[in-house]
Formats: structure tokens, C-alpha cells, sequence
């Protein structure tokens, strides 16, 4: 049974080795999210490290999807944009386990992040991701609006270059 949780800074640096573990199992599985191989789960530990600091000064929102009481998935909602953008938010690092994929768990995580979107009051959710990756296949399929690819955008964990697609979801606010 898969369930979400938002995590604030406590229950982040709890859970901060499975949420290392993940980064790094996705890292090793070649998804193209800032890091390149070789990549240790040191440095997995110490990207969290920064993360728990943005999430404990309101700068980021961090959920966790569990199966049981195994995290095995996390995505971040990101707070921190200029005073003329507030009504938007930037998802960063939707990551899953790659022992705990299509099993729905993305799929959850997304959800349950636009519901925390919602519960703020914003009204547009952006984000970027490879072209032609799962993680394109899953917005698509989440009804989000590509904008567009932008070429040699990253790089792929092993040094090739990685084509970015940029993406867009409009939410539906009810006043406060
Ligand atoms: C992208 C990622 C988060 C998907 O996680 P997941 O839990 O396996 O995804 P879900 O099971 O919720 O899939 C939801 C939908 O996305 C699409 N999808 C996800 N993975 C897919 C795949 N391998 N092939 C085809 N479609 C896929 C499907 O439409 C799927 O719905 P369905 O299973 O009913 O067909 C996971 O593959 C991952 O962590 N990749 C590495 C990190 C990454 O690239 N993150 C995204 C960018 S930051």
C-alpha cells in the first residue's frame, strides 16, 4: 500500500539515508538529475543535507511515498521564486527507487503535490525534464503542457549530452 507524506525538516533528516538511497539508486540507473557518475551516496547524504535547510526555512516542500515503511519515492515543490512570482511553484527531483517503479508511486507523489500547490494558492506548476524519459512519459500522461525542448540543455550521468524538455500545469485555485 503505497502512501504519501509530506516530510518537514525533522522527518527529512529521519528519513535523510533511504532519501540518499534513492538519489543514488536513480543516479546509478542513469537519470539525468544535476549529478554525474561516479556518483557516492556521500554525496547523496550531503545533497540532502542542503535540501533539509530549504524544507525547514519554508523555501521547499518535500513529500515521501512509502510502501509500507520503506521510502522509496520523493518529489520537492519549490517556494522560492522572485516577489512577482509567487503564484508559481518549480517541481524538482521526482525520484523513485527503481525496485519500487510503475507501481503507481510517481503517479501518487504528483498528486499529492499539486494538492500541497493547491492548498498554497498557486496557480502554475513548472518544471524540466530529459527528453524522452519516463519521467517525460509520466507528465504527458499527468496532463502537463510541454513548452518545448531545448537541445545539449545536461548531461546524462555518464558525460553525453541530454536534450531538456520544459513543461507547464495550470491549477485551478478556489479563493481562500
Ligand atoms: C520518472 C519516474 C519518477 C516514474 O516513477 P514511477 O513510480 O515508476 O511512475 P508511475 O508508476 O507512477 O507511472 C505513472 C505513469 O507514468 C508513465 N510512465 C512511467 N514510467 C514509464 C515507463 N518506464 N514507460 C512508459 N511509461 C511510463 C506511465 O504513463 C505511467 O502510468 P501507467 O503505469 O498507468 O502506464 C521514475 O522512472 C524515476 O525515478 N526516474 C528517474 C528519475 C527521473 O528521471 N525523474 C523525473 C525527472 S526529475
Amino acid at each position: 500500500m503505497i502512501r504519501i507524506e509530506r516530510l518537514d525538516a525533522g522527518a527529512a533528516c529521519r528519513h535523510q539515508s533511504a532519501l540518499a538511497e534513492v538519489l543514488h539508486d536513480c543516479v546509478a540507473g542513469g537519470a539525468s538529475i544535476s549529478f554525474m557518475w561516479p556518483f557516492s551516496r556521500e554525496q547523496a547524504a550531503h545533497y540532502w543535507k542542503s535540501i533539509v535547510a530549504a524544507v525547514r526555512e519554508d523555501r521547499a516542500c518535500l513529500l515521501g511515498a512509502f510502501d509500507d515503511d520503506r521510502l522509496g519515492g520523493t518529489v520537492q515543490l519549490w517556494l522560492d521564486g522572485p516577489c512577482n512570482q509567487r503564484h508559481r511553484g518549480d517541481v524538482r527531483k521526482l525520484l523513485v527507487h527503481r525496485a519500487m517503479r510503475r507501481r503507481g508511486m510517481a503517479r501518487r507523489l504528483m498528486q499529492a503535490l499539486e494538492a500541497e500547490a493547491r492548498s498554497r494558492q498557486l496557480s502554475l506548476l513548472t518544471l524540466d525534464t530529459a527528453t524522452g524519459s519516463d519521467g517525460e512519459r509520466l507528465y504527458r500522461a499527468m496532463d502537463w503542457q510541454s513548452v518545448g525542448v531545448i537541445p545539449r540543455y545536461a548531461l546524462w550521468p555518464d558525460g553525453r549530452f541530454c536534450d531538456t524538455t520544459v513543461f507547464y500545469k495550470e491549477l485551478a485555485v478556489t479563493a481562500a
